[in-house]
């Protein structure tokens, strides 16, 4: 039996989280947060002194990444980590180690791993081109880098961190950079994605599309 999975790609903070979440909701599919694992994988070297272009000391740490998801929480080596990963710092830490070919590898089996039954969203930067290229449904989500970074504003707010609207503007465009300009799965749409820019449309607007996106490739099976 193949698993369905919707693969959302995109840019940072271009809401692929939000709408992933709320996708899998609706479908009771499960879902993965792919940059987490990027995430973790930065901050487990750090913890543990072990330079960030050490390509095969991190790639060994993220084979054997000791972390846990539980209900809204994320867990590292026995500790809490939900708001560490999700600090600027943390993200362009994780865009340095994701930029290293062996540390992709090392992540790729954890990630397939995740399509189980009833079906997956998978929300990353190389989830309809590389992790899950049989995707039913492929989505790359973009909007411009101002009302991106406003948005990271105002989820990092929300979360209780500090957080300056120029700084991450220029943050955004310089994570942008490096993710699409990497030699190993660049941040491209898949051929087969459906574009979508949401810069002008609100999270349920975006949720709609993506349903009917992966309705219309339910019925064309
Ligand atoms: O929330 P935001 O989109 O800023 O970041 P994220 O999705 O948590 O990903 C953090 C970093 O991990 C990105 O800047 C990418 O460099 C990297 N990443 C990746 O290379 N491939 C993925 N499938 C997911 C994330």
């Amino acid at each position: 039996m193949t698993i369905p999975v919707i693969a959302i790609d995109g840019p940072s903070a271009s809401g692929k989280g939000t709408i992933a979440e709320k996708v899998a909701e609706k479908l009771g599919f499960n879902v993965l947060d792919s940059g987490a694992l990027y995430r973790l994988t930065a901050l487990h070297a750090i913890r543990l002194g072990v330079r960030l272009t050490d390509e095969i000391s991190v790639a060994s740490l993220a084979a054997t990444l000791p972390a846990e998801f539980r209900t809204g929480e994320v867990w590292l080596a026995g500790e809490n980590v939900t708001r560490a990963i999700r600090t600027e710092d943390a993200g362009e830490a994780a865009s340095k180690v994701a930029a290293l070919p062996a540390v992709r590898k090392a992540l790729l089996a954890r990630q397939r791993a995740y399509a189980e039954a009833p079906g997956l969203v998978a929300d990353g930067r190389d989830m309809g081109t590389v992790v899950f290229p049989e995707a039913q449904t492929k989505v790359f989500l973009t909007a411009s880098p101002e009302a991106r970074a406003e948005r990271r504003y105002k989820q990092l707010i929300e979360k209780g961190n500090s957080a300056n609207l120029a700084a991450l503007v220029q943050d955004m465009r310089a994570r942008d950079e490096r993710d699409t300009q990497r030699a190993v799965a660049p941040l491209k749409p898949a051929p087969d994605a459906l574009v979508l820019d949401s810069t002008q449309l609100n999270i349920d607007q975006v949720v709609e599309a993506v349903l009917k996106s992966y309705r219309t490739s339910q019925n064309l099976k």
